[in-house]
């Protein structure tokens, strides 16, 4: 009888707890209640990371919150795979340290968590100012990367919402190896001349989508590598920056196919491109970028609004000069809109050896608001076959 009343009272002891348990899975994780200071001076690296350790172990949903303050950090990493969903909520402003020599590529790198929401209202601050003047990349191709923000790499089901990216020291958020990812409500910005702060570079990821989101950057505001299928941007205001940006495409080696582009309500305003894509020419990869369709696009004075490059160079010097492999197909621009500056309207210069096909001008409506002399043909198409349809003005060479 008294055996088994203790295990009784043994079995609700560890009812209790197990259901204690429970409850603390649903936990919040304060970066403060790990030692973070918010004093924009004090080192938080090591908080951030114990808070994040700690909330990573557990089941259900775990919140990081980060109250308000300005929390100093060196570069980071958010690693998984963690038990449960990890939810960040961020009120206060992260701050990156300017010690150069301490960074690899990142500044915060998330990877492979499934299941993680970052939101808050937030801003996380590169204070890359005083890293551009070493960044080397416009002179050299094997220039070595300044950090970035914000990595995402491995990331599956996740939500991005509600924060703001400033002054990066390279590109502000960068996606790779990813799935099921979605930026809402985005803001993102750097001066206009500082040097590659792309606003969002998406490589070899499945189902990412950037909504509602302002972004205005030294280079270009969404760019867009090899790999990526399945790629959603909506309701994006742009600029200033270079753009809404496909590639470069064909640097590398065993580059994966582009396929299945939407970028649809979208506004661009002072950006020296538009709608681009661009591969580079003596590619060592032979690859695919096909259907795209960019839709309800209104331009305002940008400079080429419609640009394929396949003679891209990005540095200075690109000695080889074979045609490009890349093979572009099934673009579609429908319903484009607005002012632009450069002479040329549509600038389609494709690769002799992969001609761009089914190429798609319909409804579009761009009125030249440059100062040099205006283009008779604001047209250039270079190996590319499509189609033009309904009211395209000014007049399509397609
Ligand atoms: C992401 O979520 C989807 C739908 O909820 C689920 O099917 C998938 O397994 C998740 N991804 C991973 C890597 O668990
Ligand atoms: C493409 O992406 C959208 C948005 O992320 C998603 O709803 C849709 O299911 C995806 N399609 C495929 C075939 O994965
Ligand atoms: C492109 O995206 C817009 C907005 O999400 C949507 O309304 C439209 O149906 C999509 N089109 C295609 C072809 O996926
Ligand atoms: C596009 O954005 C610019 C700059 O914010 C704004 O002035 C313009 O009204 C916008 N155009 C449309 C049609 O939303
Ligand atoms: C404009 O130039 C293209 C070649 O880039 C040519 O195919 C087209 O016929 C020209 N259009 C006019 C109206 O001259």
């Amino acid at each position: 009888m008294g055996l088994e009343l203790s295990i009784i009272v043994i079995d609700l002891l560890f009812f209790i707890l197990s259901g204690a348990r429970i409850a603390m899975a649903d936990g919040v994780y304060n970066v403060k209640d790990y030692g973070a200071a918010g004093d924009g001076q004090t080192d938080n690296t090591k908080a951030f990371e114990t808070a994040w350790s700690a909330a990573c172990a557990v089941q259900g949903k775990a919140t990081i919150v980060i109250p308000e303050g300005a929390y100093l950090l060196g570069p980071t990493i958010f690693k998984g795979p963690c038990k449960g969903i990890m939810v960040m909520q961020v009120k206060g402003q992260l701050l990156a340290s300017t010690h150069l020599e301490a960074y690899k590529q990142y500044w915060l790198h998330f990877q492979y968590t499934n299941g993680l929401v970052i939101s808050g209202g937030g801003r996380f601050n590169g204070q890359g100012a005083s890293a551009w003047p070493y960044n080397q990349c416009k002179k050299t191709n094997d220039c070595k990367p300044l950090p970035m923000n914000l990595v995402f790499s491995f990331v599956t089901n996740a939500t991005i919402k509600s924060i703001s990216s400033i002054d990066s020291k390279f590109f502000h958020i960068h996606v790779f190896e990813s799935r099921n990812i979605i930026f809402d409500s985005i803001k993102i910005s750097a001066p206009q001349d500082s040097p590659n702060t792309d606003g969002i570079h998406i490589a070899d990821s499945t189902n990412i989508q950037v909504v509602n989101s302002v972004i205005g950057t030294g280079d270009d505001c969404i760019s867009i590598g090899p790999g990526c299928t399945n790629l959603t941007i909506f309701n994006v205001l742009c600029g200033p920056g270079h753009g809404i940006s496909v590639g470069s495409l064909g640097k590398n080696a065993g580059e994966k196919d582009v396929i299945g582009l939407n970028v649809s309500y979208c506004n661009l305003t002072g950006t020296t491109n538009g709608l681009r894509i661009k591969t580079l020419q003596s590619s060592p990869s032979r690859l695919k970028a096909t259907d795209f369709l960019f839709e309800h696009i209104i331009m305002n004075n940008v400079y080429n609004p419609i640009i394929i490059n396949q003679n891209y160079c990005p540095s200075a010097n690109c000695p080889k000069k074979d045609p490009s492999l890349v093979k572009i197909k099934n673009i579609k621009y429908r319903n484009i809109m607005g002012t632009f500056l450069s002479p040329v309207a549509y600038n389609l210069v494709c690769s002799e050896a992969a001609p761009c096909e089914g190429v798609e001008l319909s409804d579009i409506s761009l009125k030249y608001n440059g100062n040099e002399k205006q283009a008779k043909n604001a047209s250039i198409c270079v190996h590319v076959y499509g189609s033009s349809n309904g009211n395209v003005k000014p007049d399509p060479c397609i």
